[in-house]
């Protein structure tokens, strides 16, 4: 026996079709990419999150001469979020990188850890959390729920819990 399972991707092939909110986040994402902290990777990534409040919080990666000490950015900004507002629900999320010495932007995919983080976070609130970035040929991405991003998802239940 196989099983399958299926994840849904909407694609854009420029910014112009993509709703206003989406393109201000963008905007804010990219924005915020100046602010890394990366001089071991030169490899910028901004993210901003919309709170349902309408804040913006915004996340980029801050690395250490200790390698595995630093953190990406969508765990920084999801942390920042979870503290200044802890009772707002994330509503989306739009991640964005380039290198410092280019500015054009650059696709990049939540890694393992970040999926879980944002996994966390949406099963926490009971809602889900939309998130862009850009594809391989610099398409945008939405996924309507992390759970796309994450199958087979390791979570509370998983330890035997009714919830968190
Ligand atoms: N990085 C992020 O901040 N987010 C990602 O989605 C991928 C990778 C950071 C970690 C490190 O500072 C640098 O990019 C190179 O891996």
């Amino acid at each position: 026996m196989i099983k399958k399972w299926e994840m849904q991707i909407e694609v854009h092939q420029n910014l112009q079709t993509l709703s206003s909110t989406w393109q201000h986040l963008w905007q804010k994402a990219t924005q915020s990419c100046e602010n890394a902290y990366a001089p071991y990777s030169n490899f910028w990534v901004g993210v901003a999150i919309l709170l349902e409040n309408n804040e913006i919080i915004e996340g980029v990666n801050q690395e250490n001469a200790a390698y595995p000490s630093g953190l990406c950015a969508e765990r920084v900004a999801l942390f920042r979020a979870g503290i200044q507002f802890p009772h707002q629900k994330i509503k989306m999320m739009a991640i964005a990188a380039r290198k410092a010495d280019n500015p054009q932007m650059l696709p990049v995919t939540p890694c393992g850890a970040c999926r879980q983080v944002m996994i966390e976070f949406e099963n926490k609130q009971k809602t889900p959390i939309q998130v862009l970035f850009q594809g391989a040929e610099s398409e945008y991405y939405i996924v309507d729920t992390t759970a796309h991003l994450l199958p087979l998802q390791f979570n509370a239940s998983s330890l035997g819990l009714q919830t968190v």
